[in-house]
């Protein structure tokens, strides 16, 4: 198939991640039926999909990235019922659904590994999963040195005396990508789910499906918190080979994907989260007989600056190009410290795994500028954006949960080294004047992480309508963005406004020029332009001169 003119070429596509979007039956768990009732909320802010994250049967070791049937619901988040509810719904509004699928792993309470265990060492139950005998002294050492994503040795030995691979959590064992059943298995989900009407897969750690023959052990090392290092890189890393990571045999799987995709609805886009760099790398992932889309993790870990945000702007859109497949930009998501905070920070790139009240706090006025800065260039790159639930209304980070509160298995697995993503995943506030904010619609159920104090005034219901708040920001530029067809358009670098302002990134996108100002000055440009969205309201365009403030972003039109 080709990637011309297909609905994901230019949408915005907004996770949800269902355990913290809306509580329908206010047992302090978002789910399904609050998913259905919050669509119109979606439709208004002017989204064009959704993407919820895993809603499937699992024992939620990983918040449900460890599925133990991939074709039921949880009963946590509703019943399959609701999920066909759901997708009916949205398509009414004219909203896509994507889903996710996790094919790396399942949970070790999946009726396979359950199996595994059960028939011992030598069982062809065991070859589904990468089971191996372990080194030294009676097999008392793990097969190799690769450390778990979640801190940890990536390998669990059993009584049996037979060690099994996991890249995360101990309770999501890998699938073994060589065996034909495994294959067969996620065709079938994949035509399970699109029979049930949803438009696109994201594919979870979809860079890690294959391993290099023979498991060697990683030579590479990355350095976690303050004095942890990791044998397992945990992100985009160019220190290849990395044996546990983008090997070329994952393509073919792919392949295999889209053709059988084609057969059924050749409209059902796959969307690639892999942590792979540099981007020629990952392009390979978005070739026209494969996927369609790939996260663009290059960008939302690219350190604030004019340099460095102009170079990964260009190696996105020339490698993308390079395949003919539409760029994404991202920000955000439900494993990353939202950037409103994250901007806030010294730090630098993705930084690191959470914060704790101890770590050096963000700087609310300095995130929040940055954030409104990066959103509206990113809204107006080429291509397809991606929005994570809450960054609409400006929600920072929770820095400060109190540990016992903490549920991602990072915190635990690096013996409380790293926060972990607990953070990111506070249930959303919707209504000031309700419990937990009106994420349990009335009912006064504890939400299943605590919300911070600040949630509360941020809640929709103070934002929706009020002129000057982030969400009549968000939806005043996914409204422009739309009518003047940016996410369809084409980039043209200004070089020299660039040159006479390093401190810009610049570019006409149709007849819009958009420049941000990463310098802490303000910038004075020469031309006759008007404002058509700005990113601080500081913004000024007189006869002949607009005028950036630091660290800011301005849609404006000539003339
Ligand atoms: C992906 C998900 C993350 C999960 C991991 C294991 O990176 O985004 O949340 O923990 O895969 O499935």
């Amino acid at each position: 198939m080709t990637n011309q003119t297909r609905w994901w070429q230019d949408a915005v596509v907004y996770q949800i991640y269902p355990r913290s979007f809306a509580d329908a039956n206010g047992d302090g768990m978002g789910d399904i039926p609050g998913v259905t009732a919050k669509l119109p909320y979606l439709k208004d802010l002017g989204v064009d999909a959704v993407w919820l994250s895993p809603f499937y049967r699992s024992p939620q070791a990983d918040a449900g990235y460890d599925v133990a049937n991939y074709r039921e619901v949880d009963p946590l988040f509703g019943s399959l019922a609701d999920a066909d509810e759901m997708i009916a719904r949205a398509h009414e509004l004219g909203l896509k659904v994507i889903v996710d699928l996790v094919p790396n792993h399942t949970s070790d309470e999946h009726e396979w590994f359950q199996a595994a265990l059960a028939a011992g060492p030598g069982s062809p139950e065991r070859e589904r999963y990468i089971f191996r005998e372990g080194k030294g002294p009676g097999g008392s050492e793990p097969p190799n040195n690769w450390d778990s994503i979640f801190g940890g040795p990536a390998w669990t030995r059993l009584a049996d005396g037979q060690w099994y691979l996991h890249l995360f959590d101990s309770k999501q064992p890998d699938l073994n990508w060589e065996h034909e059943e495994v294959r067969q298995e996620f065709l079938d989900i994949l035509e399970f789910w699109t029979r049930r009407g949803v438009d696109g897969f994201r594919i979870d750690v979809a860079h890690g499906l294959v391993k290099a023959p023979g498991l060697p052990d990683w030579e590479g090392k990355v350095i976690m918190a303050e004095g942890a290092e990791r044998n397992t890189p945990d992100g985009p890393t160019a220190q290849n080979p990395v044996p546990m990571f983008d090997q070329d045999g994952v393509h073919e799987i792919y392949r295999a994907w889209r053709a059988h995709l084609d057969t059924l609805s050749p409209e059902v886009a796959l969307i690639a989260e892999a942590w792979v760099e540099p981007l020629s790398r990952l392009a390979l992932y978005v070739r026209p007989d494969e996927m369609q889309q790939a996260f663009n993790f290059s960008y939302l870990t690219a350190d604030w600056g004019a340099a460095s945000m102009r170079t990964v702007i260009t190696d996105s859109l020339e490698s993308m190009n390079s395949v003919g497949a539409a760029p994404t930009w991202v920000l955000s998501n439900h494993d990353v410290i939202r950037h409103i905070s994250r901007f806030g920070l010294a730090g630098k790139g993705r930084g690191q795994n959470g914060l704790f009240a101890s770590d050096p706090q963000p700087d609310a006025a300095r995130g929040r500028r940055r954030a409104k800065a990066a959103t509206l260039q990113m809204l107006a790159l080429p291509g397809s954006a991606y929005i994570y639930q809450g960054e609409e209304l400006g929600l920072p980070e929770h820095t400060r949960m109190p540990d016992e509160f903490r549920q991602d298995p990072a915190f635990e697995r690096t013996g409380g080294a790293e926060a972990g993503r607990d953070g990111c995943r506070v249930p959303i506030p919707w209504d000031s004047q309700q419990p937990a904010a009106g994420f349990s619609f009335g009912a006064d159920a504890a939400p299943w992480l605590p919300q911070p104090e600040e949630y509360r005034e941020l809640a929709a219901d103070q934002q929706v309508g009020v002129p000057g708040s982030m969400y009549e920001f968000y939806h005043a530029a996914l409204r422009i963005r739309r009518e003047l067809g940016l996410g369809g358009g084409e980039l043209a670098w200004e070089e020299e406004l660039m040159q006479q302002h390093p401190d810009l990134v610049a570019f006409e996108n149709g007849d819009v020029l958009v420049v941000t100002n990463y310098g802490a000055e303000p910038v004075g440009i020469r031309a006759r332009a008007r404002v058509v969205a700005a990113s601080d309201s500081a913004v000024t365009a007189a006869a002949e001169e607009v005028v950036l403030p630091a660290e800011a972003t301005a849609w404006l039109r000539r003339g």
